[in-house]
């Protein structure tokens, strides 16, 4: 029997992924993606666009666009009416509102939380629903971890302190999962950070990639560079992903989709690759996070004299030469302020159970060797825009 599937954010980084893979498996009819869009024209077109990224083939008669938004009050009783959807055997939650920027908060929780259990409502009026997969993040496990390995057992943990309110409603988000299906109805999948895409092509989002392309202009970089860090490629997540939806007695409902111990990689690891494909810029060097406060004051043009900033000129005589205004570093490090405490908080997520699940998924690379083929594109992206978009 085919099995039909219902996906959010189908129109993301993740989400675009999972749509293109999963329309390639034989096990799937249709596809029903929930879109925002002011008309189904709109939505076909958008849908499309996710196909031709990469050049895969777009077919409208299982690719069908359904007009929704998760803020809307009457989304659940729209997908209850549409009598089209009642064969809904698979449901992929991708969509969430993933800004780490407080003045977002409001937002993230709305979408992440309110909009998930307008998603789970609908889902319990489904007869045919066998499973509500869910994309979680690892980074729910909260600051207190740090430094260590990290097993899918720890979340959801009340307790957790969370670095921003994003990561607070993903872990809300699996337990209202739990409140409304019952367990063996839930798949969830905690990818760690997603970096690019393995594949020596434009990867469909640069959103972690603008952290490495400011680094890469900045080259004084207030962290601590050794730190580990998690980072999978998008194509290697969706790819596990699909795969777990589609194992045979799967062992558990939940999943890391990492590194692991053994592909974790560091900043100053990935910054060594990069530094190989751009030889001509200033060497990387990385000092402490406090020195962020002081590379601030340094763009109001307030730095102290006694600053530790100062015994780094011939950076600031770097900045100075390649910014037309010195505000513009301001704008670049409070974008890039949340990434840096996350990337100093050294958590490596367990990824046994992905690896011994037997489903044709094996250990991913480090970061620092597969962006070998997409480190050029640093170049092309334009960090002042992402800076203001976080
Ligand atoms: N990227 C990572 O490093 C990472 C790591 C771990 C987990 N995850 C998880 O992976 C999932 C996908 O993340 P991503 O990086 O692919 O994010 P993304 O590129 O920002 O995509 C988000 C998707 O959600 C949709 N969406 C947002 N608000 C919506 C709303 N109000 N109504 C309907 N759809 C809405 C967006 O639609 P529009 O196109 O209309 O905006 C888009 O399709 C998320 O659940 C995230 O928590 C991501």
């Amino acid at each position: 029997m085919m099995k039909n599937i219902f996906i959010t954010g189908a129109t993301g980084f993740l989400g675009g992924e999972l749509l293109v893979d999963l329309s390639k498996r034989s096990e799937v009819g249709k596809i029903y993606c929930l879109v925002r869009s002011g008309s189904k024209e709109k939505a076909i077109q958008r849908l499309k666009k996710v196909f031709d990224f990469h050049g895969d083939v777009f077919d409208p008669n299982r690719i069908i666009p359904i007009q929704g938004d998760l803020a809307q009050d009457d989304l659940t009783e729209d997908l209850c009416e549409n009598t089209t959807l009642s064969d809904v055997n698979y449901i992929v939650h991708s969509a969430a509102n993933t800004s780490f920027s407080p003045i977002y908060d409001k937002m993230v929780e709305e979408i992440n939380i309110h909009g998930l259990q307008k998603i789970l409502k609908w889902s319990q009026t489904l007869k045919e629903l066998e499973t509500f997969v869910y994309v979680g993040t690892a980074t729910i496990c909260g600051k207190q971890a740090r430094d260590r390995t990290i097993t899918e057992s720890e979340s959801p943990n009340l307790e957790a302190e969370h670095l921003v309110k994003y990561t607070y409603t993903k872990m809300q988000g699996e337990i209202e999962i739990a409140n409304h299906l019952p367990a063996d109805k839930i798949l969830i999948v905690r990818p760690s950070i997603i970096l690019g895409d393995s594949r020596p092509w434009v990867p469909r989002s640069y959103v972690i990639m603008w952290t490495l392309a400011t680094v890469n202009f900045l080259r004084l970089v207030p962290g601590n560079g050794n730190s580990l860090l998690d980072m999978v490629p998008v194509d290697y997540v969706s790819d596990a992903i699909t795969k777990l939806i589609f194992a045979k007695n799967r062992k558990h409902q939940v999943y890391h989709i990492s590194a692991g111990e053994k592909a974790a990689t560091t900043s100053v690891a990935i910054c060594n690759t990069i530094e190989k494909a751009f030889p001509e810029l200033p060497k990387f060097n990385f000092v402490g996070h406090e020195m962020l406060r002081d590379m601030k004051m340094w763009a109001r043009k307030r730095l102290s004299a006694d600053s530790k900033l100062n015994d780094y000129p011939e950076y600031l005589d770097y900045w100075n030469s390649i910014m037309e205004d010195t505000s513009e570093l301001r704008i670049l490090m409070g974008g890039l302020d949340p990434y840096i405490e996350f990337m100093e908080l050294g958590q490596v997520f367990d990824n046994t159970r992905l690896l011994e699940e037997n489903i044709g998924v094996v250990q991913s690379k480090p970061a620092h060797e597969y962006i070998k083929t997409s480190v050029h594109l640093l170049k092309d992206i334009d960090i002042f825009e992402a800076a203001l978009e976080p």
